[in-house]
C-alpha cells in the first residue's frame, strides 16, 4: 500500500554518518586488549573554560524566561566585537547584520529553506563541497534543490574545483556552500578564491554560505574570513556574504549549541523572519556564557596549542601524509575506506569514519570522499600519537 505520509525529499537522503557507522560496527567489537579510541566525531574534548560554571550559576534565573530569537544584546555585542577584531572589519552593525543561533548545524541547515525557491521552474542548484559537512547535502535536498558537487581532490590541494561549470549551471545556482577550514580535508579558503566566488556570484546572481567554524583551529597562520575579503574588495555591505561560525570548535563547548550568522543584512532579514518562526531562543543563561566565550581568547589560544601539538604527534609518525591546514581532522587516503574502519576498530580498538559515509555520488557514480578515512584528534596529544601507531598497524 502506498504510504500517504512518505516524504519523497526526505526519502532522498540515506542514514546520516554515524548511524551509518553504527550499522558497519553491528557485528564488530574492539579489540579487548586495547583501550578504545573514538576519533570518529569531531567532537572536542578538552576541559571546559574556567569562567563557564560561575556565568552559569550568576545567571541561572534566566532559564526562567522566554529567550528572543535574535540573541540578546550582550552576545550580539560580544560577537560583533569579535568578529571585528578576528577578521578586521571596520563595520558591523549588530541589529541588522548578525543573528544568533543555537550551534551553525541548524543555521546551515535552515538557510537552505531560506535561499532555495522550490517554486522555480527548474530545480535550483546548491553548489557544496564533496566530501561535506553532511547537513549542506541534507539541506538542499530538503529544500527542493538538486546538490551540485564540487569535487575536492588531493592532486588540487583538496579545494573544491570550480573549473569546467558553464553559465547555465551557475544561472541556476541558488547558493554556494564553503567549508573553510574544511571538514573533513583540513582545506582553507585564501583570498583570491573568495574573491574568485564573489565575482562569480555577481555575475550568476547567487549568494555564498561561509561555513567557517573551524577558524580558530589552523597550523600556520589564522585563515581569512569570507566578510575579511568582501570588505578587502569594497563590499562593505557585506553583500551576498553570509559566515557561520561557532563555540562548538573555537572554546571546545559543543554542548552549550551557541553559534553565530553575520554578512549582507537583507540575507540576515529573510534568515531572521524564517528562524522566527522555527528557531528557538538560546536559552538565556547559555547567552551568558556564549558572550563570555566570544570575549576570551585565552582559552583559544590554549585549545589551539593543544590542537597544534596533537597534529604534530600524529604527523611525527604519518610524515608521508597529506597535513591539513586548518581543523583538527586527518583525512588519510586508504584502498577500502569502509574495510579499513571496520579493521582499525576490530583490530586496534580505534573508531575513524569512512571517507565515502562523507562524501556523495555525482552523476558517474564518483564519490569523492570514497579512499580517505577521517581521523579527529580531539583527545589530546598522547591520544594523537598512540591513534596515529595504531592506525599504522591496521592491515586489511
Ligand atoms: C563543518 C562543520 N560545520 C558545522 C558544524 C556544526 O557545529 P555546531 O552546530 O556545533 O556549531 C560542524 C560540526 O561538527 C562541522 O564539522
Amino acid at each position: 500500500m502506498m504510504d500517504k505520509h512518505a516524504q519523497p525529499l526526505l526519502n532522498q537522503l540515506g542514514d546520516y554518518p554515524f548511524e551509518r557507522l553504527k550499522k558497519l560496527f553491528q557485528h564488530s567489537s574492539p579489540n579487548p586488549e586495547l583501550l578504545h579510541i573514538d576519533a570518529g566525531a569531531g567532537e572536542p574534548r578538552l576541559p571546559l573554560p574556567s569562567f563557564v560554571q560561575d556565568t552559569l550559576n550568576e545567571h541561572i534565573q534566566g532559564f526562567s524566561k522566554y529567550p528572543a530569537t535574535r540573541g540578546n544584546a550582550d552576545l550580539q555585542r560580544s560577537i560583533v566585537r569579535w568578529l571585528k577584531h578576528r577578521f578586521h572589519l571596520q563595520q558591523l552593525d549588530m541589529r541588522t547584520q548578525v543573528l544568533t543561533a543555537n550551534g551553525t548545524r541548524e543555521a546551515l541547515f535552515a538557510i537552505a529553506h531560506t535561499l532555495v525557491n522550490p517554486e522555480a521552474k527548474q530545480k535550483p542548484y546548491v553548489m557544496m563541497p564533496n566530501p561535506m559537512y553532511q547537513i549542506y547535502y541534507g539541506a538542499a535536498v530538503t529544500a527542493g534543490a538538486e546538490p551540485y558537487l564540487l569535487h575536492c581532490l588531493a592532486d588540487d590541494g583538496f579545494e573544491p574545483c570550480l573549473d569546467d561549470i558553464d553559465a547555465k549551471t551557475w544561472e541556476r545556482t541558488a547558493f554556494m556552500y564553503v567549508c573553510s577550514p574544511s571538514n573533513p580535508t583540513g582545506w582553507i579558503a585564501k583570498h583570491d578564491y573568495y574573491a574568485r566566488l564573489l565575482e562569480l556570484a555577481d555575475q550568476y546572481d547567487f549568494y555564498i554560505v561561509a561555513d567557517e567554524c573551524y577558524s580558530e583551529i589552523y597550523t600556520d597562520e589564522p585563515p581569512i574570513g569570507l566578510l575579511e575579503v568582501a570588505q578587502q574588495l569594497g563590499r562593505n555591505d557585506f553583500s551576498r556574504c553570509l559566515v557561520m561560525n561557532s563555540l562548538s570548535k573555537r572554546s571546545a563547548l559543543p554542548g552549550l549549541r551557541s553559534g553565530l550568522i553575520a554578512g549582507d543584512a537583507t540575507l540576515i532579514a529573510r534568515f531572521a523572519k524564517l528562524r522566527s518562526y522555527t528557531g528557538p531562543g538560546t536559552p538565556l543563561p547559555l547567552q551568558a556564557v556564549a558572550a563570555k566565550a566570544w570575549s576570551d581568547e585565552e582559552h583559544v589560544t590554549q585549545h589551539l596549542d593543544v590542537y597544534r601539538n596533537s597534529l604534530r604527534a600524529f604527523f611525527d609518525v604519518w610524515s608521508e601524509a597529506h597535513q591539513p591546514e586548518g581543523s583538527f581532522f586527518v583525512w588519510l587516503p586508504v584502498d577500502d575506506d569502509e574495510a579499513f574502519a571496520k579493521a582499525a576498530y576490530e583490530q586496534q580498538a580505534v573508531t575513524v569514519l569512512p571517507g565515502s559515509y562523507l562524501g556523495a555520488n555525482d552523476a558517474q557514480g564518483c564519490n569523492a570522499g570514497a579512499g580517505y578515512i577521517r581521523a579527529a584528534l580531539v583527545d589530546g596529544e598522547d591520544k594523537a600519537a598512540e591513534l596515529a601507531v595504531r592506525l599504522k598497524k591496521v592491515r586489511v
